[in-house]
């Protein structure tokens, strides 16, 4: 596992750099299409990628962007309005996106990007509960209308179902020992904010805050964990990558930008099922990572990979 922005201890959110898209160059150098292309931002966020796509498409040309949080999709708006192209931006799960172009009346796109995860204003806002750096309740859904929270989960699952997600989501060598702490901690009170949480975590390791003894914070991996399994993060991912193939154009070109191995590894595996299969050609024989300067500017890119694939005609079979 890599660490992502939201593990290192203390720089999780640099204000500069927070709606800086990721590998911007490399999305838009690997990304190629024409004016009149249709382009599917499956995360559009706050239309940071979407709006320097949009500016290589004509009148002619259509940006769909997908968000499952309703203040992402406000954000886009805005950084989207003056477009030239035909902007349609919609709630929906990314794992969903084929009814979206059914529902458009598009059979195939030209270029499907997603960048996988949490944006650093989601990360920032405590309210979220994304990070156990910033006070709040334990929440992590991306969708609100998502009926479980990571606190359901938490107080919820048995120590053993706990220490299964932390150790297949957060790849965390210690998940019974603070599956078993969490189960000890709530039998005295539930647990309700990422901080309690957080403390219980430090506590299960026997490590003390100020106490530092690696550059990545101990909670990080069990936040990941409860995260990925509130929003069947891996799950959406494979549902997108599996309908890709079908309802991308000959010549039409997919991205994902993906932050810890297991999301990597789907990607990874994907494109080289799809290229036995003579359906992909793929545009990067490793993935591409954010140079120093950007990993400097934005923490967030540090752990960020890019993979690009080529549909090509698939021989007759
Ligand atoms: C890293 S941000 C994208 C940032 C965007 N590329 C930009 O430049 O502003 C990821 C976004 O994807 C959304 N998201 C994550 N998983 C999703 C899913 N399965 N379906 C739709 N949106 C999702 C999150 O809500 C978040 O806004």
């Amino acid at each position: 596992m890599s660490d992502s922005d939201a593990g290192v201890w203390g720089d999780q959110t640099k204000p500069a750099a927070a709606h800086e898209p990721v590998l911007y160059e490399a999305v838009l150098g690997l990304l190629e299409y024409s004016g009149s292309a249709v382009v599917l931002d499956a995360t559009v966020g706050h239309g940071g990628h979407a709006a320097a796509l949009a500016g290589g498409l004509s009148e002619e040309g259509m940006l769909i962007g997908l968000d499952v949080d309703e203040a992402s999709l406000a954000a886009a708006t805005e950084k989207l309005a003056g477009a030239a192209c035909r902007v349609t931006l919609r709630r929906e799960n990314f794992g969903h996106f084929d009814e979206v172009l059914d529902d458009l009346g598009i059979g195939e796109v030209d270029v499907i990007l997603a960048d996988l995860g949490v944006s650093s204003a989601q990360l920032a806002e405590g309210e979220r509960g994304f990070s156990f750096q910033v006070d709040g309740p334990l929440d992590m859904r991306l969708d609100d209308r998502l009926e479980r929270t990571a606190a359901d989960l938490v107080n919820d699952l048995s120590a053993e179902e706990l220490a299964d997600v932390i150790y297949q989501y957060g790849e965390e060598r210690y998940s019974r020992r603070i599956a078993r702490r969490i189960v000890a901690a709530r039998e005295e009170k539930r647990i309700e904010t990422t901080g309690e949480l957080a403390r219980v975590i430090l506590g299960a390791l026997g490590i003390k805050t100020k106490g530092r003894r690696s550059r990545i914070h101990p909670a990080t991996r069990t936040f990941q964990a409860l995260r990925i399994a509130v929003n069947d993060e891996l799950g959406q991912l494979q549902r997108l990558l599996a309908k890709a193939p079908e309802r991308l154009k000959v010549g039409g070109r997919i991205g994902v930008i993906s932050f810890h191995s297991l999301e990597d590894r789907l990607v990874k595996h994907n494109f080289r099922e799809n290229k036995t299969a003579g359906r992909y050609e793929i545009l990067t024989r490793k993935p591409v990572t954010a140079e120093a300067a950007e990993r400097e500017r934005n923490p967030r890119s540090r752990s960020a990979k890019l993979r690009v694939a080529r549909r090509i005609a698939a021989p007759a079979a």
